[in-house]
Formats: structure tokens, C-alpha cells, sequence
């Protein structure tokens, strides 16, 4: 299609696919193939299969699954020919020419990426040498050092509605572009002025080191108090991290996650490397699975506020459900990290990172608040939320101890509390596996939207999914296959479709045939094919089942009746009547 196969081929020969899956989770050897964790939703045990011959994925938890280019448009969300170009630019390899509409929004994305760096020099240099010095004064304030303002690339948008606009102008970019990029708004009346105006600046970095947006914040009480960039062509606030780019690089495993840029930037500016925030949102599941890439351990250092606290009982979930453990800082005498440094300086703040106790003491701990414990009412109320907690637990041997403890503590037999501790596994586990029932119904619900003639010719589809599997496995027997079994003769559209694509493929590519499906079929139906050859791996088809294949769908396509389209003889003759005037 658009991209000639050959080079399709010789990018799939250039990827190593174990290497690709490296960069975003950890891959271990099994059998002939590999596992990991699978990157595409939450697990702790890996149901994420790689295969390197014909290099492929499929997960058998979620069911997504492709080739190297299907991995790339999941996992950064990329249209085909953004995930082909970036694959090209990690892997070393040239373009070929493209179709307009495409080079247009790479050429967006690029110049997007451009007019932010260009958007934060600016803010910079505003900042350092301009002559409204109220940023300037501000960071100083807050203690910031020249190098952590450099550091940081911090700037200052001055009070102005036009003036990025208008240097954005002078270095060649349009008026609509600046919007596209977040950097600029339009009225209703159609003037494009600057978004951000009278704000410190603070910019977003990605993981490579590009400039992707910017938060900007008020130098006095006015509201909002923070102004983020909203999502572009290049920046998902769900999806990045601030000051990931430092982090990621950072000599310890463990991370610290903080609320706000400002607490980012004190801890950093106090030693810490490894410390990160959300961009104005509550954590997210793609931010937790981001973190555990490159940690092994968080600590979660919130505001000691309400909401700070709400937060973390939420973020110490989404790291639960990826597997990583968590701290929580507990902090006294301060609202947020950088008032506490400021208070107490950082070698205290070092020791309360080392003394965070882990989140199970939090969450037990937790359990006092707003509880009258001198009442009956209040003491049976802790027990009913402890025995919550400590039903988490899923190491008998941890269990234990913190039943042990907590039935000291709460003055209760600790039989009693182990019965109760048990009796609420029990419930839970029977609820678990209802729900494990209905996703797995609803999977199966999914799977009949790619191929609605199962229900009604059961049989056949499987026998065609068979065939499929085995062209798969075995490309060299295409000759033969094609010989038996014509594409009309298929009772599911999805699977001709895909069957045609392969023996009009196989004759020219033996070898990795999948990567070639990758532009002609959508994610999606790429996570079905994909997991026709994982559903089928371990089944043994040979040239005899093929062949009692091709008789049964043969007998169906035979007895079906014939279709009531209208053949291309037909259209002609209407359209020659209609010119006719008859
Ligand atoms: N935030 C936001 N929009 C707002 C308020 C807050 O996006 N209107 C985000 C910002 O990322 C901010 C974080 O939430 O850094 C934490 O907010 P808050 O605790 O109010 O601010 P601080 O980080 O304490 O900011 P400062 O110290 O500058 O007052
Ligand atoms: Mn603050």
C-alpha cells in the first residue's frame, strides 16, 4: 500500500523486538519465545507472550497484540506512518517518499515540536535578560538557584498578548500552527494571541528530551493559579511526567512522586534526582506503568493536606496494580515538600524519604481516622476496617506478623482476627472470579464484533482460524493451501480478508508476513490475528486437517445461498439506461 513491502521487510529485519519491548517493560527468556508483564494493562504476573520469528506479540490477558509497527502505534499512540518513522529514526533507517496527507501531519508534529523549544528559549531568555524582571524576582524568592532555573530551563511569558506570537512569527510559523501547539489561542472574533501571559514558566520535557508543553504559574493570588498546555499532536498530560528526563537517569531505583512542579523542583535542587509529578492531573494507570519502567520502589510524597491524602490512597492502588511497592512520607510542620525543605532543610527531609514507612502501616494507620475509640461503636468500626487492610495482604507470612500486631494492638484474640481476616478473602476471591467470568465473556463479546458469523457457523470459522493459524506456522505450503482452499469459499469476511492478504503475500515474502498485514489491517484486527496464532500455537494441524478444512467450508459456501449483489455487468447496464434518459 503505501509503503512498499521490501522496505517494510527490512525495517522488521532491523527491529529486534525483544530489545523494542525492553525499552517500556522486563522481558524474560521462556521456551523458544519470551514474557513480560504486559505493557497494555495491569499485571503482576506476565501473560504477554514475544515470539521472534516472525516477530510478533499477543497478550493472553488482554488480548492485544501485533508486530513491531502495531506495538509502536499501542504504546505511543501513533498513527501507522508516525510509528514507521519513529521506528525508523531508533533503528537508522530512511523513509522512503510518502503520500501528501501523511508528510503533512509529520511535518505539524515535527514543527510542533520545534516551536515549543523555541517557546521555552524565549521564555528563558525572557526570564535571564528581559526587562519585566518579576519572574526573575519571583524564583528568588522561592530560592531557586541560577543553575536550577538553567537546569530546568525555566522561564518567564511576559505580560503581553502577542509577543511569542509574534517572535513565533518572525522564525517563519504560522498563526494556526501556535494553536495547534498550545502556545497560542484564537478569539471568537479570529485573532491569535499568546495562552500564557504574566506566568513563570515551567517546560514539559519528555523522555527524549524534547520540549512538549508548559505549565505556567501566576506571580500572585490569581486564579488559575497553575495554566497547563492541553493535549497536542505531541503531548498527552495523562501520559508524560515532569522532570521524567532527569529522573529516568537517576543512579537510585527508588522514585518520588510529589503533587507540584515547584516540589519537584526543591527536591531536586536538594539532591534528589530521581523525583517526578503528574501535570495537573490525579496519577494515571499509563503514568504508574511509566514509573515502573524505570523503578523499583516509590515514595509517595503528597501534600499533607486532605486531598493530598485522598491522593494517596489512590496512587498507592494504581502502583499496587503494577506491581510496584510504595512508601508514604509522612510529612509534620509543612504543607508540601518544598516548604518543607525550606523549613527544615534537606538532610531532614533525607531522613524522612529513608524513614516513609511502607503502605500498609499507612493504610492501618489510616484506619484511626475520625474514630472514637473510648466507644464500642468506634473500637468494632477499626477492627472491621483493619481486617479491610490486612485482607490485601496476599503473603501468608507478612499476613501473619501484621495480624499478630494489629490484634495486640486493638486488644482482640488474634484467632478471632485471622478468622475474620479469612472469611473476607474467601468473599472476595468468589467476587474476583465472577468478575474474571464476565471479562471473559465480554472478550468473547468483543472477538464476534471482528467476526459476527461465529455464532451462526461455529464450526467454519473455527476451521478457518485453523487455517490461517497454519499458514502461519508453515508459509511455505501457501502453493498447496491456495490450491485447496479459494478465499470465497471463507463464511467470515474478517477472515478472507486476511486469508487473501496472506496468499497474495506468501508467494513473495516467505518470512515475516505479519509486518506486512500491519498497514492493510487496523490495531485491532491485528490483535486478532495475532491471536489466532497464539489461540492455536500448541494445536497440531497438518495437511490432512487443511484438506477436511477446505472440504467442510467448500459444503457450506456450496449450500449457502447465492448473494444478492449485483454483479459490475449489472451497474454498467443501469448506468447506460439512466444515460439514456430510459
Ligand atoms: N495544579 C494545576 N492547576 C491548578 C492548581 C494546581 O495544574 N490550578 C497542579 C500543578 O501541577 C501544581 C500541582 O497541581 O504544581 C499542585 O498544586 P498546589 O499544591 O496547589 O501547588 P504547589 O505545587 O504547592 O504550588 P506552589 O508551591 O507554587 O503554590
Ligand atoms: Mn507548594
Amino acid at each position: 500500500m503505501a509503503l512498499p513491502d521490501p522496505f517494510i521487510a527490512s525495517l522488521r529485519d532491523a527491529v529486534d523486538i525483544v530489545d523494542l519491548f525492553r525499552m517500556y517493560t522486563d522481558v524474560k527468556k521462556a521456551g523458544r519465545g519470551y514474557v513480560c508483564c504486559c505493557p497494555f494493562h495491569s499485571e503482576k504476573t506476565p501473560s504477554c507472550h514475544i515470539w521472534v520469528d516472525d516477530p510478533h506479540f499477543y497478550c493472553f490477558g488482554c488480548g492485544v497484540g501485533g508486530d513491531v509497527i502495531t506495538f509502536v502505534r499501542k504504546m505511543d499512540n501513533l498513527g501507522y506512518m508516525d510509528a514507521v518513522r519513529l521506528l525508523c529514526e531508533r533503528y537508522g533507517l530512511q523513509m522512503p517518499q510518502q503520500d501528501p496527507a501523511t508528510e503533512r501531519a509529520a511535518q505539524l508534529r515535527r514543527r510542533c515540536y520545534e516551536m515549543n523549544r523555541e517557546a521555552a528559549r524565549f521564555y528563558f531568555q525572557n526570564l535571564i535578560k528581559g526587562s519585566d524582571k518579576r519572574g526573575l524576582r519571583y524564583f528568588k524568592e522561592r530560592q531557586l538557584t541560577p543553575d536550577t532555573i538553567k537546569k530546568y530551563r525555566l522561564g518567564y511569558a511576559p505580560d503581553d498578548w502577542n509577543v511569542l506570537r509574534d517572535h513565533l512569527r518572525s522564525r517563519g510559523y504560522h498563526d494556526d500552527e501556535m494553536v495547534t501547539a498550545g502556545l497560542c489561542r484564537q478569539s471568537d472574533k479570529g485573532s491569535v494571541y499568546d495562552y500564557f501571559r504574566g506566568r513563570v514558566m515551567f517546560p514539559i520535557i519528555d523522555r527524549s528530551g524534547s520540549f512538549i508543553a508548559f505549565g505556567g504559574r501566576v506571580l500572585d493570588g490569581g486564579e488559575p493559579k497553575y495554566l497547563n498546555t492541553n493535549d497536542t499532536p505531541i503531548y498527552s498530560k495523562r501520559k508524560n511526567l515532569f522532570s521524567l528526563n532527569f529522573a529516568k537517569d537517576a543512579a537510585s531505583t527508588t522514585f518520588i512522586l510529589a503533587e507540584g512542579y515547584m516540589d519537584v523542583i526543591a527536591m531536586n535542587q536538594a539532591g534528589f534526582e530521581n523525583v517526578v509529578a503528574t501535570l495537573g492531573t490525579a496519577i494515571t494507570e499509563d503514568q504508574a506503568r511509566l514509573i515502573a519502567n524505570y523503578a523499583k520502589e516509590v515514595v509517595l510524597a503528597y501534600d499533607s493536606d486532605g486531598a493530598g491524602q485522598k491522593a494517596t490512597q489512590r496512587a498507592i492502588n494504581h502502583f499496587s496494580a503494577v506491581g510496584i511497592p510504595t512508601r508514604i512520607l509522612r510529612m509534620e510542620g509543612a504543607k508540601d515538600p518544598d516548604e518543607y525543605i525550606k523549613r527544615f532543610g534537606p538532610d531532614r527531609f533525607r531522613l524522612l524519604i529513608d524513614q516513609a514507612g511502607d503502605a500498609l502501616n499507612y493504610k492501618l494507620d489510616k484506619c484511626r481516622d475520625g474514630i472514637d475509640l473510648q466507644s464500642e461503636a468506634g473500637k468494632s468500626e477499626l477492627l472491621r476496617r483493619s481486617v479491610g487492610v490486612l485482607a490485601d495482604i496476599e503473603n501468608p507470612l507478612e499476613r501473619e506478623i501484621y495480624i499478630n500486631r494489629t490484634a495486640k494492638e486493638l486488644d482482640v484474640r488474634k484467632e478471632t482476627l485471622f478468622q475474620q481476616v479469612e472469611r473476607l478473602q474467601r468473599h472476595r476471591k468468589q467476587k474476583a472470579g465472577q468478575a474474571e467470568f464476565r471479562s471473559i465473556e465480554l472478550k468473547t463479546a468483543q472477538r464476534t464484533t471482528h467476526v459476527p458469523e461465529a455464532q451462526q457457523f461455529p464450526r467454519e470459522v473455527r476451521a478457518e482460524e485453523q487455517i490461517i493459524a497454519y499458514l502461519l506456522r508453515f508459509p511455505e505450503e501457501h502453493e498447496v493451501v491456495a490450491e485447496l482452499i479459494p478465499p470465497e469459499t471463507f463464511v467470515s469476511a474478517f477472515h478472507r480478508d486476511v486469508y487473501a492478504a496472506m496468499i497474495e503475500l506468501l508467494p513473495e515474502h516467505r518470512e515475516g508476513v505479519l509486518s506486512l498485514l500491519g498497514d492493510r489491517f487496523t490495531v485491532e484486527q491485528m490483535s486478532e490475528i495475532c491471536g489466532i496464532a497464539a489461540g492455536n500455537e500448541g494445536i497440531a494441524i497438518d495437511r490432512d486437517t487443511i484438506q477436511e478444512y477446505a472440504l467442510l467450508l467448500r459444503k457450506a459456501h456450496d449450500t449457502a445461498p447465492p448473494p444478492e449483489e449485483l454483479t459490475d455487468d449489472d451497474l454498467l447496464r443501469a448506468v447506460a439506461r439512466k444515460k439514456n434518459g430510459r
